[in-house]
């Protein structure tokens, strides 16, 4: 075969095989293949050298053409494979506009949070204001005042979590009478106070490091031990149902004398035994006193005029009991699962 008839079926083969490529990653195969520094145009031109000097021109003339021609329908070829390629990518992606969009749903408050507001709204129908106290407190309002000095055994009730030797996280929203009381005396007082507590505790299902109490205070004159009684009926009635019973236990807290613990009749089994209630018919509801004489005088308050009483209580585990939730770590965890079902 002289050289003429190889350049032009190299140029036919090449072409066939260019219009056989369908895929962007061929062509350069097909390059270096065809037009390559080792490829197959290269291999003919070099035998260019052993033709006599009359041939050579015309051959190497020829040699040209089919390389560029080559080149440019392998230009024309790439073009229209990544044009096509292009395409395919755009429409396997398109985006049907007219779709209706997916609704968003509307967020709703957690489940301590609408717990909070009913206690809000309950206490405020019955006069209460709230009083917002701050979460880290001072040695001296979340024990000494309360008449909780260092020594005292009771502080081994509060595990605490300490800033330095003088300010801790409160570890309970009794701190927040003090300031309460050291604003507002001489004026009579009938404030709730919720807020975030802390503990250091070690965390189970039944106990979290964080959580939220309610406090009552009411300072007045001739205030007195039934009137927090029909204070804490009144709630539990509002909060768990008309014709709840409650039950007092004597107890002790340090800024409360006497102090007891209020109980009320399970609202699942209505005082028969459940498992919620463990088989007695009753639960907790707060621990409340008539406020200490001391307690009172550190408020700015003379005890021989001037009485009150205080409550505490929980707002994540009657909220648990109420609505059969097992563990408290579900209130901090975050899962939407939980969330969404209240
Ligand atoms: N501060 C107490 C606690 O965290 C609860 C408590 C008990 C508050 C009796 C009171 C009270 O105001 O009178 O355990």
């Amino acid at each position: 075969m002289n050289i003429n008839e190889a350049l032009e079926a190299l140029e036919r083969e090449g072409m066939e095989a260019l219009d056989a490529l369908s895929r962007s990653e061929e062509l350069p195969v097909w390059y270096r293949a065809f037009l390559g520094r080792k490829g197959r145009l290269t291999d003919v031109l070099r035998a260019l050298g052993k033709l006599s000097t009359e041939e050579r021109p015309a051959a190497g003339k020829k040699g040209n053409e089919v390389k560029i021609a080559l080149e440019n329908a392998f230009n024309d070829r790439q073009e229209a494979i990544r044009e096509a390629e292009l395409q395919a990518a755009l429409s396997s992606d398109a985006v049907d506009v007219t779709l209706p969009g997916r609704p968003v749903k509307p967020g709703h408050l957690h489940l301590s949070t609408r717990t909070l507001r009913r206690v809000r709204e309950i206490f405020g129908e019955m006069g209460f204001q709230v009083y917002e106290a701050p979460e880290v407190e001072t040695d001296e309002n979340n024990f000494e005042l309360l008449n909780i000095p260092a020594y005292h055994p009771a502080r081994d009730m509060w595990d605490t979590f300490w800033v330095d030797d003088q300010v801790v996280l409160r570890t309970h929203t009794s701190p927040g009478q003090i300031r309460c009381m050291r604003e507002r005396h001489p004026e009579p007082i009938r404030v709730i106070l919720p807020g975030k507590c802390y503990r250091y505790e070690q965390i189970t299902p039944r106990s979290e490091h964080q959580f939220y109490q309610v406090e009552g205070l009411a300072v007045g004159h001739n205030i007195r031990l039934t009137d927090l009684i029909g204070t804490m009926q009144q709630f539990a009635e509002k909060m768990y149902g008309e014709g709840r019973q409650m039950r007092i236990r004597g107890s002790y807290f340090p800024f409360t004398e006497p102090s007891v613990e209020v109980d009320m009749d399970c609202m699942l089994c209505k005082g028969e035994g459940c498992r919620v209630c463990k088989h007695t018919g009753w639960l907790e509801v707060a621990g409340a006193g008539m406020v200490h004489p001391v307690v009172l005088r550190n408020g700015g308050y003379d005890p021989d005029e001037w009485s009150g009483f205080a409550f505490g209580m929980g707002v994540e585990r009657p909220a648990m009991l109420q609505h059969g939730i097992e563990d408290i770590r579900y209130f901090y965890g975050n899962d939407l699962r939980f969330l969404r079902q209240f």
